[in-house]
């Protein structure tokens, strides 16, 4: 194991009506006039913008609203966030919604105390100062209710670029499972695959005697196969939704990958994805993250074979350990698309004649990117290629 610090500051505040509490925990964390930043609508339609505005207002705090963040939230409401926040004295962030939200609220807060322009920490600047910003989650997916990144979406020429700091931790989170039981099916499944795909993105890696948080993410990958299905065929399942939000959030706090090397080359490859085609993260990953595993399967066969009995219950062929890591690979493509999720670029709506263009986008030049395989521009066009055309 690797040494490491792990710190994970954010209050999380679990249970049915809990949001009711919002205002009593700005206050405790500090917040005097607060943003409330929130989605398309869903938020609004639920009633849960009402229940956040009366909390705050019995806790005596005055707010201003900004709604309208679009799923892979861009540069542009960012800095009509950011205007809004100066001219209101605004001291605290609440975003009510999901990862899009949250991250969208974390980009705010970074711009507010910052002189040039916010998206200098999206192109690799250290972020130094942001305001505090607190959530209130409707979806299971993303993790940005206790991690410390964002992922913002430039509107010229559609990058996706991510920043992370400590300082964007939120101060606390409400999550309350019943609120993602107006989830559309679609949206669920792409949640669970981004909670998968965290967990594997931590998991592929070449630290060894790390038997703690291989079995950290084996638990939190057993709980998605368990339960997605569950929520799937009965969005009302209270419990099932329980589960797989506290998933989310146990997948990417990083308590599953503290002392080990870790990859992320999948995500990286995703959000080229998401950035030009507008497509859910979740999705993008679906396609992306077996293509992945099938191209570097090789480089630690027994890994994947572990993942494969553990995760996916298969049998061990010991004369063939690359048939079970393969037959590992089959069984989570099998499972995502028994859930809903696109399979390949078809199915995703990408195109393969714009795999130069990803590859370009992806930006490594002539040199290698990568935790547990390095990855050349070569292998990256053919981690696309590979997706482009996968079946079952
Ligand atoms: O906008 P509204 O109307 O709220 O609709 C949203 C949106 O259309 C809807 N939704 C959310 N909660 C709902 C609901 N609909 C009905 N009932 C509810 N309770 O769901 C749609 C998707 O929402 P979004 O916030 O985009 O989903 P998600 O949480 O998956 O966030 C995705 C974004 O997070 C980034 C992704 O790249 C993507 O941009 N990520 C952020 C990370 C981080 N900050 O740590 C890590 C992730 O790897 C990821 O990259
Ligand atoms: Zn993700």
């Amino acid at each position: 194991m690797l040494n490491f610090n792990f710190y994970s500051p954010t209050e999380f505040v679990f249970g049915k009506g809990r949001a009711a509490e919002a205002g009593h925990f700005v206050k405790k964390y500090g917040g005097t006039k607060v943003l409330i930043h929130f989605g398309g609508g869903s938020a609004v339609r639920s009633g849960l913008i009402d229940t956040v505005k009366k909390s705050l207002g019995e806790a005596g705090i005055p707010c201003c609203e900004l709604g309208g963040v679009k799923p892979n939230p861009r540069d542009t409401l960012v800095y009509k966030g950011i205007e809004l926040c100066r001219a209101e004295g605004v001291d605290f962030i609440l975003a009510v919604g999901g990862g899009s939200v949250i991250d969208s609220s974390k980009a705010i807060a970074i711009g507010v105390p910052y002189d040039g322009d916010f998206w200098d920490m999206y192109s690799g600047k250290p972020v130094e100062k942001a305001l505090p910003v607190a959530t209130v989650l409707t979806i299971a997916a993303a993790g940005s209710e206790g991690s410390g990144d964002s992922v913002i979406t430039k509107e010229d020429g559609m990058l996706k670029r991510g920043t992370g700091s400590d300082l964007l931790r939120p101060r606390f989170s409400i999550m309350d499972p019943s609120l993602t039981q107006t989830l559309p099916a679609y949206q669920t499944a792409c949640g669970a695959t981004d909670i998968m795909a965290h967990v594997f993105e931590r998991y592929f890696t070449n630290t060894t005697e790390v038997e703690i948080t291989d079995r950290l993410c084996e638990a939190v990958l057993l709980t998605m196969v368990k339960e997605t299905p569950r929520v799937i065929a009965d969005p009302d399942n209270y419990e099932a939704r329980a589960n797989i939000m506290w998933a989310g959030t146990v997948a990417h706090t990083n308590l599953c990958g503290v002392g080990r090397e870790q990859d992320w080359n999948s995500h990286g490859l995703e959000h080229e994805l998401s950035g030009l085609y507008d497509v859910a993260h979740g999705a993008g990953l679906a396609v992306i993250m077996p293509a992945w595993m099938e191209y570097v399967h090789d480089h630690n066969v027994m890994r994947f074979c572990q993942m494969a009995t553990r995760v996916f219950g298969c049998q061990m062929n010991f004369e063939d350990p690359e048939a079970t890591a393969l037959e590992g690979i089959h069984r989570f493509r099998v499972f995502l698309k028994s859930i809903g999720m696109p399979i390949n670029f078809d199915e995703l709506g990408a195109k393969e004649e714009d795999i130069p263009t990803l590859v370009e986008k992806f930006g490594i030049g002539d040199g290698t990117t990568g935790g547990f395989m390095k990855l050349n521009k070569d292998d990256i066009t053919k981690i696309y290629k590979l997706a482009a055309h996968a079946s079952l």
